[in-house]
């Protein structure tokens, strides 16, 4: 594929865990849950929890700057950061404008983007569009999530899901064989509700009845989530891959939105794809929404399980809701 193409390129990954490890023994101390009911029907067995001194933006940088190290990138080289998060360290400013102080990336442009726990791969697409259009070269896409701080401890239908983290990639505009060859975006606002965090925006401002009513708190359908999710994973996929010219045949590698084992496995089966073939981190660190994705891809690349010329599919879902996958043929 030597046709002297412009593509935004991944050069190089990192992410970040924090240390508190919280397991589904300690959960079923909080709710009426068990670690085998957990394990069954989710295949978690312990997610991160963020340390209280600690914040999104702080999950970003460290994630940030072992991904630019392993791009060989001084920050101040960087022409923009984009961050997908649902938990900004606060409403405003952006999180990534507090990311870009701290990391002394003086000549980048910074803003967040929402959309759910497909933010990381909506973060990807978008970044890229500055660097093919030739206004940026170098671009910093982060996902991180710390949704411990928007769980109800006391919902069982949701608090055992989630973890805190952050991934981050370097972005490069090259005349490359390798790196990003296309990308699918998805959304349907009529399934809003489903999953959200109800209060806390203009509709329903804090008060002591949102505080009262744990309206502050994620909010979730699990089973049509789950429905859902099955659905566009698979689709998403093979969208990304017709719009490329291939098919499931030619995937080296995929990446999913690390949510329920069961949708995993419902996406694997729609591809006809084997288990060697799929990244799962689920069982240790739960779902961290936007951060699922990078993180995943991190492990995999230092793990040695993607190649030079490998083709590796990101796919996930979240809340909006949203949808949405991205191919790369791999370029280190
Ligand atoms: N422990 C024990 N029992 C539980 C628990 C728990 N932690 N949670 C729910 N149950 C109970 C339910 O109350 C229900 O009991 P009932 O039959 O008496 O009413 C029973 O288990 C079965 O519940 P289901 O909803 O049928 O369980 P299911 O097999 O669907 O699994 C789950 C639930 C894990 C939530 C699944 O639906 C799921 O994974 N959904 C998708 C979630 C997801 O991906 N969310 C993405 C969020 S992304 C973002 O943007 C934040």
């Amino acid at each position: 594929m030597k046709d002297g193409k412009i593509r935004p390129v991944i050069t190089g990954t990192g992410s970040y865990l924090p240390d508190k490890i919280m397991d589904n023994h300690h959960l079923a101390c909080l709710v009426d849950t068990s670690d085998e009911w957990i394990r069954s029907r989710t295949g978690i067995r312990e997610r991160r929890i963020l340390a209280p001194e600690m914040a999104t933006s702080d999950m970003c940088v460290i994630a940030a700057q072992k991904a630019l190290e392993n791009a060989g990138m001084d920050p101040a080289d960087l022409d923009l950061i984009v961050v997908g998060t649902i938990t900004p360290d606060m409403v405003f400013p952006s999180t990534a404008c507090l990311v870009q102080h701290r990391l002394g990336a003086h000549q980048a442009a910074a803003f967040d983007l929402s959309a759910g726990c497909t933010g990381f791969i909506y973060a990807l697409a978008v970044g890229s569009q500055f660097l093919l259009a030739g206004t940026y070269q170098r671009a910093l896409i982060i996902g991180a999530d710390a949704l411990s701080r928007v769980t109800n401890w006391n919902d069982r239908n949701t608090c055992v899901l989630f973890g805190d983290g952050a991934g981050a990639v370097v972005l490069e505009a090259a005349a490359a064989e390798e790196g990003l060859l296309g990308f699918y975006l998805g959304s349907e606002g009529s399934g809003a509700e489903v999953l959200c965090q109800p209060a806390g925006g203009s509709r329903l401002p804090a008060s002591e009845e949102t505080i009262a009513a744990n309206l502050h708190t994620i909010h979730m359908e699990g089973k049509e989530v789950f429905k859902f999710a099955v659905k566009v994973m698979g689709e998403a996929a093979l969208k990304v891959l017709a719009q490329c010219g291939m098919t499931q045949n030619d995937v080296d590698f995929l990446i999913p939105h690390q949510a329920n084992i069961r949708i995993v496995e419902a996406a694997l089966k729609r591809l006809e794809l084997s288990a060697d073939k799929v990244y799962v981190n689920l069982d240790r660190y739960g779902n961290m929404s936007c951060a699922s994705v990078p993180v995943a891809l991190d492990e995999a690349v230092r793990e040695g399980k993607i190649s030079k010329g490998d083709l590796v599919l990101l796919v996930a879902f979240g809340a909006g809701l949203t949808w949405g996958s991205a191919a790369l043929r791999w370029a280190k």
